[in-house]
């Protein structure tokens, strides 16, 4: 089976053949198999919105290939055009793209790009919708009468209702509070779990990243760091820290009290699970 995303000697450069000439993505490759839910974290400036857009030909490489679904995209104008339907890319503070007058419309706007008739448009404006949780009322309102995070989910509504291979959200967290992230993370795994799509989530959060991801890819100055599961990466605490990623405070506690011989695990992500082992080490059980 062909890989979701594949690319091979991957090298970018913005201002290319100016004196501002900056590699942000350096000879890097990367496959990404079907069906995985796969985490990239890297500090700011490190290259990850660069890469990202390049899995649907938003940027074209300076040197090397993109192949999706096991086609090269820059080969013919039909590729790269499947590609975007394959790949569906959120950006980051995507609901600064809706600009159509309704909701509706919005979300409509890829599946219409895609030719479909207008039946089968509307039914996945509807069910895009209904899954990310915006009420049917509100596909007739103006995207700039939704609440922020209403008009986040619109956004992200948008490019589901392209049922894409591929889901690709860049930052998809970024701006909202504590119980927002995690109602969006569930989201985008709720949506994961339905259609079996491969998902790319670009996170600055390691925690966020450790709770959904299968995989997790570090970037660093436009190179693959490290790529592994989520223990196997966030095992190498000092070295991600010197990178300029937040290792979260309980992962940095829990494996110093390892190290220090307590019987306790080294590789715990979340502040839940650390209080759920204490507790249960002081005989309380879970709450
Ligand atoms: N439009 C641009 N023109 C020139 N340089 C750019 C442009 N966009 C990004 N860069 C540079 O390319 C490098 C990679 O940037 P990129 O936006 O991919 O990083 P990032 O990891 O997504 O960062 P962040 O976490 O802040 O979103 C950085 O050095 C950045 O300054
Ligand atoms: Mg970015």
């Amino acid at each position: 089976m062909s890989n979701a995303i594949e690319v091979k000697n991957l090298t970018y450069y913005y201002s290319e053949g100016t004196p501002n000439q900056v590699a942000a993505i350096k000879n890097v490759n990367l496959a990404i198999e079907k069906g995985t839910m796969v985490g990239i974290i890297g500090h700011t400036g490190s290259g990850k919105s660069t890469l990202i857009s390049h899995f649907n030909g938003l940027l074209k490489p300076a040197e090397g290939n993109v192949f999706v679904d096991g086609e090269d995209i820059w080969q013919s104008k039909e590729t790269l055009r499947g590609s975007r339907f394959k790949v569906g890319l959120c950006f980051q503070y995507p609901e600064y793209q809706l600009f159509e007058e309704t909701v509706f419309a919005d979300i409509s706007f890829g599946p219409k790009n895609m030719k479909l008739s207008p039946e089968e448009v509307r039914e996945r404006v509807l069910e895009a919708a209904e899954f990310t949780g915006l009420r049917k009322e509100m596909l007739d309102k103006s995207p700039f009468d939704l609440s922020g995070g209403e008009k986040r989910r619109a956004a992200i509504a948008g490019v589901m209702a392209m049922k894409p291979q591929t889901l690709v959200f860049d930052e998809p967290a970024a701006g909202l509070d504590p119980s927002g992230r995690k109602e969006l993370i569930k989201l985008i795994q709720n949506y994961r779990e339905k259609t079996g799509c491969t998902v790319v989530i670009v996170s600055h959060s390691m925690e966020d990243i450790a709770r959904v991801a299968e995989r997790v890819i570090v970037v660093n100055d436009g190179e693959i760091a490290a790529d592994g599961t989520v223990d196997e990466v966030y095992s190498h605490s000092d070295e991600l820290r010197k990178m300029g990623l937040n290792v979260p405070e309980i992962t940095q506690i829990f494996s110093k009290l390892h190290d220090m011989g307590y019987d306790v695990p080294g590789n715990v992500y979340s502040v839940e699970k650390g209080a759920e082992i204490i507790l249960n080490l002081i005989g309380r059980g879970c709450r």
